[in-house]
């Protein structure tokens, strides 16, 4: 099974293509470990969340028990980076305003406004929640899946940690910096301005501080992100000439970031034994699939059938799971 091939990993991320099925599977993986009496937290940390749907259950940006069976269970959630660029923003603010004088407040909180808009403020968002939600995963769960968006917005959500991270370093370079400087110039030109300077350094040490614990949470799940014993992506494709070739650009970028694939999951294959039109694709869908594997050489492959099943709620969930079990 999948899961024996996964080993000890506590981490799971679940990615391909769009509608290749990953959400389908990660949810699989979920309940089929939760049914051996895992813990597992499931995560959608795409925007366009479709996990409640499946689970045919209201789930938000809290975590939702989503099916228990004895020790084990599913509890999803659904990141909702909109809420999480809100919330930091309310803290910036807050501090803001207590920290600037009256005169500088409305300009600063105008651009505090524009930042809510800026680009990559909602990715930076969606990797705060998923170093939170790695870091919950490990600390009160067995396993965490994460169910992500198509490939590209993943590979560029999941090599942010190391971006961020030098960003915050060289803000922090530049600070000390210009911080030695500003005593030297204080040595300088006078000992006035004293107390003003006391508030704003008071400001500029908590902006540091702020600086070096996003630096070192940055470094932490880049960390358990690279660390192959605790973290594998599994990689969902279907058996189909574009989707395949995509699958493998996708492992080539997987493995450009240092993080390790766990397993392939051959996605919705057609019977061979269903008619001439089914059967020529089917034919076709052998020979993607075998040019996948040979890619992906030393990847277990698992591979999943087209299910009659409209596979919704814990029954068909249970049907993925049960395929996955014995594949
Ligand atoms: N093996 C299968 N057999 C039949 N239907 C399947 C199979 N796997 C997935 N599906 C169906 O295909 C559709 C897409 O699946 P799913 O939502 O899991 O894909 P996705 O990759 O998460 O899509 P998106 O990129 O939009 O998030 C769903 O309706 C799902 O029920
Ligand atoms: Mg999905």
């Amino acid at each position: 099974m999948l899961l024996d091939d996964l080993g000890t990993s506590r981490i799971l991320f679940v990615g391909g293509k769009g509608g290749v099925g990953k959400s389908t599977v990660a949810s699989g993986i979920a309940l089929a470990a939760a049914q051996r009496g895992r813990r597992v937290l499931l995560v959608s940390t795409d925007p366009a969340h479709n996990l409640g749907q499946l689970w045919e259950r209201t789930i938000g940006d809290a975590p939702t028990q989503l099916f228990t069976a004895g020790a084990g269970g599913v509890t999803g959630v659904e990141i909702d980076p909109q809420r999480t660029v809100d919330r930091h923003l309310a803290a910036v603010g807050e501090t803001m305003s207590r920290l600037l004088p009256e005169r500088m407040r409305k300009q600063s909180l105008a651009h505090l406004e524009l930042a809510r808009e800026a680009p990559g403020s909602h990715e930076a968002a969606v990797l705060e929640r998923v170093a939170e939600a790695v870091q919950l995963g490990l600390e009160d769960y067995d396993l965490a899946v994460f169910d992500t968006a198509p490939t590209g917005h993943t590979l560029r959500l999941l090599s942010l940690p190391a971006q961020l991270g030098e960003w915050a370093t060289s803000l922090l370079e530049n600070r000390d910096r210009s911080e030695r400087f500003g005593a030297a110039m204080r040595g300088l030109v006078s000992a006035r301005g004293a107390e003003g300077d006391t508030a704003k350094e008071a400001a500029d040490r908590r902006l540091r501080q702020t600086l070096r614990l996003r630096q070192q949470r940055f470094t932490r799940v880049r960390e358990v992100l690279t660390d192959s014993g605790v973290t594998r992506f599994v990689v969902v494709s279907i058996a189909e000439s574009i989707p395949a070739m995509e699958t493998v650009e996708l492992v080539r970028g997987l493995d450009a970031i240092g993080i390790a694939v766990g397993a392939l999951v051959i996605n919705r294959r057609t019977p061979a034994e269903s008619g001439t039109v089914l059967a020529e694709r089917s034919e076709r869908e052998r020979v993607s699939a075998r040019a996948l594997v040979t890619a992906l050489a030393g990847v277990p492959a698992v591979q999943l059938p087209l299910f009659p099943e409209e596979l919704m709620g814990e029954a068909g969930l249970r049907v993925v799971a049960a395929a996955l079990e014995a594949g």
